[in-house]
């Protein structure tokens, strides 16, 4: 959150710092532009200037044609001398006046020179007039052989009667006091520079004296504007040839062209000064950034702390709670909506801290009613348990003794009876009625004896005291399917003689086996009586903790559920699958049923042995 913060401060700040640069870009590109158009207005008035100059100039030229005093053929020079001095007097000629016939050959000068009579068709600005005969300012020309500078106004030139008869020419030095003066007189900064640069590029005045006469390096550029009649502002380089010594800077150049001579004023600034603002807006800009996203930076850390902080402290309240915590007070340092959640999450954690409590009251008051129930219940069942215990010895105490009674009392009787019946029996023939009817008696007491065996035998088989458990198991295995013809197998594991020789000494371990051996019992009578099975399998597991015995028929089964419910309903008493669960129960033992109807009957015992 912190650093979302941050970022969202930081880009606000971007974006008004650079819309904040784009309008003060804007408006000093604007103000620039401003100022290098006040420089070519500046250019033009003094060209517009300059060109009136030369147009005067021109007049003067022309006013001697007008003079009506031209005739080469007279004879007569004074005539021509005296426009000639006038038109001199008045221009800003500087060296002479000349008028020349129409094959170039000077024919009269003013002042007058040495070289009057000289032919200047070799200058290439006399050939154009004589050729055009329309006016001409030259550039700066170089007279030969004596080097010296000078700049022509020419003219075609009439004779009185109106015929062209040649060329009216005057001479200007190039540092005329009046182009001069027109550049001079205009007041320029430090480092700004006007001239006056004819075609080619020679500067022809200055208000920098060391440039007259010095060629400009944007010649051939400014030769196309002059041509063109074009003004315009460019960019361009001073190169340290026209300043040894310095170095090579970049300028900003306005440049107006004249429209009465080739020739052309530039206004020239070095480049860093028309773009000072820009530069400086930029430097400041750059600061101005720099020291705003540093500020806003902090600011921003700053903000964004003074929140995040409480928060984080309420987030490890909060966890603190989560963990379990309600008794440390959440901490407010702060009176805003942050403060305000702290207090109402310290509300909460009193409100959750009392409901709490109330629910470990409650569920420690629940705990002591469940363990006094578990108590009582645990009692009960000991109870229940003593009382099965009891009722178990009591049914055994009692097959014991009708038991005993059967074969001591009953069984006697019928043996006293049968034996009194013989010394009756013997008195009669084998045909005699009555002897008959004895014999049947005899009979049915021979019978009901052996029901008495029987019973007594089911009541307290003799082979769980005499053989052992597994012996026992086997007799009634026997007795009830084998002698039924119900095939059973029977496997054993574990030494049976051994084991019982080890757990003789527990404690209740008779007892453990006659209850084995009544739940087994029980399984197996089931089987006989309800089963219909083919094949009886019995598995007996002698281990070292325990046994465990297992009973599985083929049979057609039976729907478990359904009986169990009945049997807990109280449908029917005795030694069912019920109360083979119970005495299992009641010796820490296991009893498993596995049945569905149609699917057999699979039961399976567990008792541990505790030495
Ligand atoms: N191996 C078996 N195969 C098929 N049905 C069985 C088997 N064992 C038990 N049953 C069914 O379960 C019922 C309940 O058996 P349980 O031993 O509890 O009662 P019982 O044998 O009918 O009566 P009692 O055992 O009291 O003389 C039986 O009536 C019988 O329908
Ligand atoms: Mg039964």
């Amino acid at each position: 959150m912190q650093k979302r913060i941050v970022f969202l401060i930081i880009i606000n700040l971007v974006i008004i710092l650079a819309s904040l640069g784009i309008i003060s870009h804007l408006s000093i590109d604007a103000s620039i532009n401003r100022s290098l158009e006040n420089r070519l207005a500046l250019a033009n008035i003094v060209g517009q200037y300059i060109d009136h100059v030369l147009e005067t100039n021109l007049k003067r030229l022309y006013d001697i044609s007008l003079s009506g005093k031209i005739d080469f053929h007279d004879g007569e020079w004074g005539p021509e001398r005296k426009a000639l001095k006038t038109a001199f007097e008045y221009s800003i000629f500087t060296d002479r006046i000349f008028l020349m016939d129409t094959y170039g050959n000077v024919v009269i000068a003013y002042p007058h020179t040495e070289e009057e009579r000289v032919n200047l068709l070799s200058i290439p600005y006399v050939r154009r007039t004589l050729a055009e005969m329309k006016p001409v300012i030259s550039d700066v020309y170089t007279v030969s052989p004596t080097l010296k500078k000078v700049i022509f106004a020419l003219v075609p030139l009439k004779n009185k009667n109106g015929e062209i008869v040649g060329v009216a020419g005057g001479e200007i030095d190039p540092t005329n006091y009046l182009l001069a003066h027109a550049i001079k007189s205009v007041y320029m900064e430090p480092d700004t520079y006007i001239e006056l640069m004819d075609s080619r590029g020679v500067i022809i005045a200055s208000n920098d004296p060391r440039k007259i006469l010095t060629c400009s390096q944007q010649n051939k550029f400014l030769n196309v504007l002059i041509a063109d009649r074009k003004g315009s502002v460019i960019n361009c380089h001073r190169c340290k040839e026209s300043y040894p010594g310095n170095k090579r800077e970049r300028d900003m150049l306005a440049f107006a062209p004249l429209s009465v001579a080739p020739w052309g004023v530039s206004v020239r600034d070095p480049r860093e000064k028309v773009f000072a603002p820009s530069i400086s807006l930029r430097k400041g800009f750059l600061v101005l950034s720099v020291v705003s996203i540093f500020t806003g930076l902090l600011l921003a850390v700053g903000l964004s702390k003074g929140i995040v902080r409480p928060i984080h402290s309420l987030i490890g309240a909060t966890q603190k709670i989560a963990r379990g915590n309600l008794q440390d007070p959440i901490e407010v340092s702060t009176k805003d909506e942050i403060g305000t959640l702290g207090v109402s999450f310290d509300e909460m954690r009193i409100r959750l801290a009392e409901s709490v409590e109330s629910i470990q009251r409650y569920s420690a008051e629940l705990e002591n009613r469940v363990a006094d129930r578990t108590r009582e219940l645990l009692q009960s069942k000991e109870k229940l348990a003593v009382l099965l215990r009891e009722v178990i010895n009591a049914e055994e105490a009692e097959r014991k003794r009708i038991a005993r009674e059967l074969h001591d009392d009953t069984s006697q009787s019928l043996n006293a009876t049968m034996i009194s019946l013989d010394s009756i029996i013997s008195r009669f023939s084998d045909y005699d009625p009555v002897g008959k009817q004895l014999r049947q008696i005899r009979e049915q007491c021979m019978s009901m004896l052996k029901g008495v065996h029987r019973l007594v035998n089911d009541l307290r088989p003799p082979v769980l005291d005499d053989l052992g458990l597994e012996s026992a198991i086997k007799w009634v295995l026997e007795k009830h399917l084998g002698e039924r013809g119900i095939p059973y197998y029977i496997t054993t594991k574990g030494d049976s003689e051994g084991w019982k020789a080890r757990f003789q000494g527990v404690p209740d371990y008779g007892k453990i086996e006659l209850v084995l051996f009544r739940v087994i019992q029980e399984a197996i009578i089931n089987v006989s009586k309800h089963a219909d099975a083919e094949h009886v399998f019995v598995s007996l597991i002698f281990g070292d903790s325990g046994i465990e015995i297992e009973i599985e028929d083929d049979g057609k089964g039976f729907d478990l559920e359904g009986v169990l419910e009945s049997a807990r309903d109280g449908t029917y008493i005795g030694l069912g699958l019920l109360g083979m669960e119970e005495r299992i129960a009641l010796l820490d033992g296991k009893l498993n049923v596995w049945s569905e109807p149609g699917m057999g009957t699979r039961i399976k015992v567990y008792v541990p042995i505790l030495t």
